[in-house]
């Protein structure tokens, strides 16, 4: 599947899927990588996914995941944690393109100035994870869409509980799980209010 609004069409939360598929974790690293082309404030790519893709671990998140099936069922479950610490990622962000001279080392370190401004304000670092984590959580859903398979974001979990059982470091902030799978049951489509109601144009 390759039209974008087919894709978008298409695709849709899917609750129930056939326990026997097992999915290529090459392929799971390519959906990945497309959803890492996401866009994030500096680039900063506030994400990091944790990935359960056999049985056993899927079934210690089962619990976690207040016993939601398709977390034990889907082909692989996608934990998307936000980086709280993403402004330690200025270096590998930007020397690339310092030392390609796509970018001076001065407008580098104004950059690095504005990102530790940010960083200083004390709601700055949960916010920016819960925004830019969650662009590359969609964007994950329709990459895995267009590569034939399905997803259903997943926010109800207990994350303190999914830290504790998986030692997620305390960088990071889980922020969705994605299920990833084959069907059983094609899902049904959800309806959208009218999007004009949800519109202001501002004055
Ligand atoms: C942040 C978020 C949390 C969600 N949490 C759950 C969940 O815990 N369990 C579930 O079955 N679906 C969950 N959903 C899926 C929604 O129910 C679904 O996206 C919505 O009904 C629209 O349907 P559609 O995705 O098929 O268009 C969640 C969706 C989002 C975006």
């Amino acid at each position: 599947m390759n039209n974008f609004y087919e894709i978008i069409d298409e695709r849709r939360s899917t609750k129930v899927y056939d326990p026997q598929i097992e999915i290529p974790r090459e392929e799971l690293v390519g959906i990945l990588e497309t959803a890492g082309k996401a866009p994030s404030a500096w680039n900063l790519q506030h994400w990091q996914f944790l990935v359960f893709d056999n049985k056993e671990v899927q079934e210690r998140l089962l619990p976690i995941a207040y016993n939601q099936q398709q977390v034990k069922d889907a082909s692989a479950v996608i934990a998307v944690l936000g980086d709280l610490e993403a402004n330690k990622k200025v270096d590998p962000v930007f020397d690339p393109a310092v030392e390609n001279g796509e970018m001076t080392a001065e407008i580098k370190n104004i950059l690095k100035g504005q990102i530790d401004g940010a960083y200083s304000r004390e709601e700055y670092p949960r916010d920016a994870a819960f925004s830019n984590a969650s662009l590359a959580a969609m964007q994950f859903m329709l990459a895995a869409k267009a590569e034939g398979w399905d997803t259903c974001p997943i926010g109800g979990f207990n994350p303190a509980a999914l830290v504790s059982e998986f030692n997620v470091s305390d960088r990071y902030l889980p922020i969705m799980l994605i299920t990833i799978g084959k069907p059983l049951q094609k899902a049904r489509k959800s309806g959208r209010l009218d999007i004009r109601n949800l519109i202001d144009w501002a004055e």
